[in-house]
C-alpha cells in the first residue's frame, strides 16, 4: 500500500476513536475493500450536505419515528448508514434499493454494523418493477429522481397516502441525469402529492438541489 493511502487510512481509523463512530471505521474498511472513484464521489461534499439536509428535515417532520424504510437508487447505502447511525431515529430496517449489482458487496460493507444485525438489507431490483403494495414500507426515499427518465411509471406505483421524501436537481449535462427539473415547480408537478409537508431547495457549488417530503 502507498504511503498516502495509507496515512488516510491511519487518520480514518484515529477519527473512528475520536468520534467513538462505527460508522467512520466502516467507510474506512469500506474504502480499502473498495478503492473505486466513485465511492469517493458518494461520499463527497456535495453528496453528504444533501444527504444531512435530508436528514435534519426528516427529523424535524416526523420526530425520529420511521419504521420500515425504503431508500431507492440508494447506491452505495450512505443514506441507510446516515440514517441508522443517528441515535435520534427510531428504524425498524432500512431496505436499500439499487438495479446495479455492484452496489450490492459495497453498500453492506459500507452498513457493516447493521447489516449483521439484519437492520441493513440491500436489494438489487429495478423500481419501475417493484411491487410497493407488497413490501408496506413506512417510509420511501427516492433522491435519485433526476435518473428517471419515467418518473411517472414509478411514481404510479407507489400506494396513496404512502410517506415520502424526494430529491431532485437541475444538474444538466451528467451522466445518467435524464429527467431533471428546472426548479421545485417543475418538480411537484412531476411528482403530485397529496399532502406536501415540506419544500425547500438548496443552493450548491454547481447546482441545485430540490426536495419534497409529504404523502403521495
Ligand atoms: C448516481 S446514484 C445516486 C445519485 C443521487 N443523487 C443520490 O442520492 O446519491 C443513482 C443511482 O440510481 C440507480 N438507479 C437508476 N435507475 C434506477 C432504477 N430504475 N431502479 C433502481 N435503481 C436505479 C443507479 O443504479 C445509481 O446507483
Amino acid at each position: 500500500m502507498n504511503e498516502k493511502i495509507a496515512m488516510h487510512l491511519d487518520i480514518l481509523k484515529g477519527l473512528s476513536v475520536y468520534y467513538d463512530s462505527p460508522f467512520i471505521a466502516d467507510i474506512r474498511e469500506t474504502s480499502l475493500r473498495f478503492p473505486r472513484l466513485t465511492l469517493g464521489h458518494a461520499l463527497n461534499r456535495n453528496q453528504i450536505t444533501c444527504k444531512k439536509w435530508l436528514v435534519e428535515t426528516l427529523f424535524d417532520v416526523t420526530g425520529g419515528e420511521l419504521g420500515r424504510v425504503c431508500v431507492l437508487g440508494g447506491w452505495y447505502g450512505v443514506l441507510g448508514a446516515m440514517l441508522l447511525h443517528d441515535r435520534r431515529f427510531r428504524v425498524e430496517r432500512v431496505t436499500s434499493v439499487d438495479m446495479d449489482p455492484s452496489c450490492e458487496e459495497v453498500a453492506n460493507s459500507l452498513n457493516r454494523t447493521h447489516a449483521k444485525s439484519g437492520k441493513f438489507e440491500f436489494l438489487t431490483a429495478d423500481m419501475y418493477e417493484m411491487d410497493f403494495g407488497d413490501r408496506a414500507f413506512d417510509l420511501i426515499v427516492n433522491t435519485s429522481c433526476e435518473h428517471l427518465e419515467k418518473i411517472e411509471k414509478w411514481y404510479g406505483r407507489i400506494p396513496s397516502r404512502t410517506l415520502l421524501t424526494l430529491q431532485s436537481n437541475n444538474y444538466v449535462g451528467i451522466e445518467g441525469h435524464v429527467n431533471c427539473v428546472d426548479d421545485l415547480d417543475g418538480f411537484k408537478r412531476q411528482v403530485p402529492l397529496a399532502e406536501v409537508m415540506f419544500e425547500g431547495e438548496l443552493e450548491l457549488k454547481n447546482y441545485t438541489r430540490f426536495m419534497l417530503i409529504g404523502r403521495r
